[in-house]
């Protein structure tokens, strides 16, 4: 990963995006949503879409991940005009040069779009041992091991335009945002396969060994995944409100004897399982946005 910081987008770069994004679509999203690995139909559930494939828009990252499409599609969710993030790039993604910086990059132009609320979702491995495969888990908190290692996205010279120079993170994942969420899971039924807790990013892409995954369990961590982390930061920095969805899409090995072995395919193939019912929960979740004011 190169820390590139002569490389930074200035103010202006991030500007000239959200400008040509805005004089092609009359929307003006309240909500942004990331798709996570194979989460990406919840992009095709929005009413009156205007679609620009990522490649077409000055200065934004690519996806180049199978089950991430690559496009930004406005539209409306739950009567909330949103726009969605289908298909992700990651920071180990091979070519970006600049890791953290295209990771975030549609962050920051979501908030020059004047987006409010930034809903993340992200396959993970479950080291819960309560977690099952197929749970969906709201971020509670996260670890990143990049932050603990001296790697954050917000290093380098400080953009006052965006936010502070040191933000907080105790209250990355807002806690109206949770409460609402849970309410509609409950009222949609899927409390029994809903949890609460704490995503550890790691950078991959190889999936952890199992002294590994024993090391992220006693650090208290209770899903891990290789996405996520950079754009909440990134997102606090800037203001916006944020909740993250973890889908749970496979158990992570923590035992010598076990036979499993983590992959995409399985990922993939448990995220098309729940696609739908995470939709459902997003859609009735932001029907319930109106009635929450933003806090001080
Ligand atoms: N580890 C890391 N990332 C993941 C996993 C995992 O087990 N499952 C989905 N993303």
């Amino acid at each position: 990963m190169a820390s590139a910081e002569e490389d930074r987008p200035s103010y202006e770069v991030y500007k000239e995006t959200a400008d040509w994004l805005r004089a092609r679509t009359s929307q003006h999203p309240r909500v942004a949503i990331i798709c996570g690995s194979g989460l990406g139909g919840l992009a095709d559930v929005l009413d009156n879409k205007t679609v620009f494939p990522y490649e077409d828009i000055p200065h934004f990252p690519r996806s180049t991940v199978a089950g991430h499409a690559g496009r930004l599609v406005f539209g409306e969710l739950g009567g909330q005009p949103c726009v969605c993030m289908q298909g992700r790039c990651h920071e180990w993604d091979p070519i970006y040069a600049f890791g953290f910086l295209q990771v975030t990059f549609p962050i920051r132009v979501f908030f020059l779009l004047g987006v409010e609320i930034l809903i993340v979702t992200n396959a993970a491995g479950g080291l819960n041992p309560h977690f099952q495969v197929g749970d969906i888990m709201f971020l509670r908190d996260h670890i990143s091991l990049f932050g603990l290692g001296g790697q954050n996205p917000l290093r380098g010279p400080n953009e006052e335009r965006f936010g502070v120079r040191f933000p907080c993170m105790s209250d990355a994942y807002e806690r109206e945002l949770r409460g609402l969420a849970m309410e509609a899971t409950r009222e949609l039924g899927f409390l029994s396969f809903t949890r609460e807790g704490v995503y550890c990013l790691l950078p991959g892409p190889s999936y952890e060994t199992i002294a590994e995954s024993r090391l992220l369990q006693a650090l208290g961590a209770d899903a891990v995944g290789m996405s996520t982390v950079p754009e909440v930061i990134v997102a606090r920095h800037c203001g916006l409100r944020v909740l993250g969805i973890s889908l749970i899409t496979n158990k992570v090995v923590t035992s010598y004897s076990s036979q499993e072995k983590a992959n995409h395919e399985e990922v993939l193939h448990v995220s098309a399982g729940r696609a739908e019912a995470l939709q459902k929960l997003v859609t009735h979740l932001l029907g319930k946005l109106g009635e929450s004011p933003k806090p001080l």
